[in-house]
């Protein structure tokens, strides 16, 4: 049902604003600059096709090479089941900040305490040396300050960006994403270096036994508490998913015919956030995105993320706002020194936080648009600002649920769970909904779905890894007991 301003009772019954909201005065000229955004199901059905048919060139040894979408087979064969105790150190690598968390278990207790560290940009776009140095002396301080100098400490690492995994704990980088650009890791494995860093630069007995993707420890940590989930997604700086493969299926597999006692599947980390970089999604990229891309660090690459993600959202919006502006549309009497026009200055929380608001006031807008210094605007301005946010995440959320229909439909099971984590989901006030009701439009008739939040994120991913692999447990004795699961 849809309401005349747009809004709908979703498949939960909850209210939905489906992003095309009544436009202020100026809407017809307005329009011109933002109808890009606004795409026909049958554009996102297209996205499904082209899809469906790079996973597949990912999957054969033969095409693997040349696909955008690496679809890298992991080590991950099995679910977990639970019962462990035991004290690890986690590592949480993937955006700005990194996690060292140290996780205590006795029983059904769980003790975690944790220290987020910064990653200055210089480290982020230096050489490989210089970020695992840094990892290393802030895990060095973290063993210091809690007192395990003399403790043997496994550690887990989360390593949010694509790898060839070669062993549980053998990870060669494929390219760096998001704002990565550090020299001399790629092709690397990443486990070694932080291991030799780790041998550098402390005295600590710390020992890597497994690296792991955030959407597939996010698979993982869900799959625990629900036999249905088998896909899972990452909605935060960055954008992937994850899903449970036959084995048959995946061309790419090297391991031989496999006698062990795992099941003929393997976890796949589709790095889905590459779709698009031989120009497929070019018919549905707008001047904003061309523009984005050019001014990014890796320009031609993550076509697809670089439409979705956290990372990239909130200048999307400001390319939009500064066109508009100079189109005499907006902000009228702006002062052209004001933030607005600096490169990277609209975070994508500001998205956020202007579409949470409800009434005419526009209390959060007003908000960041003082904290962008624009001045003198009026109320129209504001209901441009927030249309505009409305399209951009509508079409992230639009283009997000088309990957996971596509899954959905590979997949082709009755019901199904989507575990998700990733800041970008977690606050932002539509996009679940805006997924939901954009999925169910795309599956096959008759599949059901689920998203379900993952509740604390990293930490819980991080320690449901750590229990798992068998040969984690035989290795290292090491058995942690995991519940935390939410559904939204
Ligand atoms: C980027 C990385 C991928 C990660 C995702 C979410 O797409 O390449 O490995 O899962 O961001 O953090």
């Amino acid at each position: 049902m849809t309401t005349s301003t747009g809004a709908r009772t979703g498949p939960t019954g909850v209210k939905i604003v489906t992003g095309y909201q009544s436009l202020p005065c100026c809407a017809p000229l307005i329009e011109s600059f933002v109808k890009g955004f606004k795409l026909s199901g049958s554009a996102y059905k297209r996205v499904m096709a082209l899809l469906h048919q790079e996973m597949n060139n990912g999957l054969k040894h033969h095409s693997q090479g040349g696909a955008d979408i690496k679809m890298f087979p992991t080590f991950v064969r099995s679910l977990p089941d639970g019962s462990e105790c035991g004290e690890f150190l986690a590592l949480d690598l993937g955006g700005t900040n990194f996690r060292v968390l140290l996780v205590r278990l006795q029983g059904h207790d769980v003790e975690i305490q944790s220290k987020t560290y910064l990653i200055p940009q210089r480290i982020m776009l230096g050489t490989g040396t210089q970020l695992f140095d840094h990892i290393a002396d802030c895990i060095g301080k973290f063993v210091l300050e809690h007192d395990l100098q003399n403790h043997q400490l496994p550690l887990g690492f989360t390593f949010s960006f694509p790898c060839q995994q070669e062993g549980l704990a053998k990870a060669r980088l494929s390219k760096w994403t998001k704002g990565f650009r550090c020299e001399g890791v790629v092709g690397n494995d990443i486990c070694q270096l932080l291991q030799e860093a780790l041998k550098r630069r402390t005295n600590c007995h710390v020992e890597i036994v497994a690296v792991v993707n955030d959407a597939v420890g996010t698979l993982m940590s869900a799959a625990h508490g629900d036999r249905n989930c088998e896909i899972g997604l990452i909605l935060g700086t960055g954008c992937n998913a994850c899903y449970m493969e036959g084995l048959d299926n995946v061309g790419t597999w090297k391991h031989g015919e496999e006698q062990d006692h795992h099941p003929r599947q393997v976890i796949i980390n589709t790095e889905w956030g590459a779709f698009g970089d031989n120009g497929c999604l070019d018919f549905m990229r707008t001047e904003y995105d061309h523009e984005l891309d050019t001014f990014s660090i890796n320009p031609g690459k993550q076509i697809m993320e670089k439409m979705i993600s956290g990372m990239y959202m909130g200048e999307i919006v400001r390319l939009v706002l500064v066109r508009l502006s100079h189109e005499n549309l907006l902000f009228t009497s702006i002062d052209r020194d004001c933030n607005l026009f600096e490169r990277g200055r609209f975070y994508t929380k500001y998205v956020s936080e202007i579409e949470s608001d409800t009434d005419e006031f526009f209390r959060h807008t007003k908000q960041v648009l003082d904290e962008l210094q624009v001045e003198n605007y009026t109320t129209e301005d504001c209901k441009v600002v927030k249309y505009v946010c409305t399209l951009v995440s509508a079409r992230a959320a639009f283009l997000a649920a088309a990957g996971l229909a596509t899954l959905i439909n590979r997949l082709n099971k009755q019901d199904m769970t989507i575990a998700v984590d990733g800041s970008l989901y977690r606050f932002h006030p539509r996009f679940h909904n805006l997924m939901c009701l954009k999925i169910k439009e795309l599956v096959k008739p008759g599949l059901k779905f689920k998203l379900s939040l993952e509740k604390l994120g990293g930490i819980t991913r991080l320690k449901r890894f750590l229990l798992k692999p068998d040969r984690l447990v035989e290795e290292k004795n090491c058995y942690f007991k995991l519940h935390e699961k939410e559904k939204r």
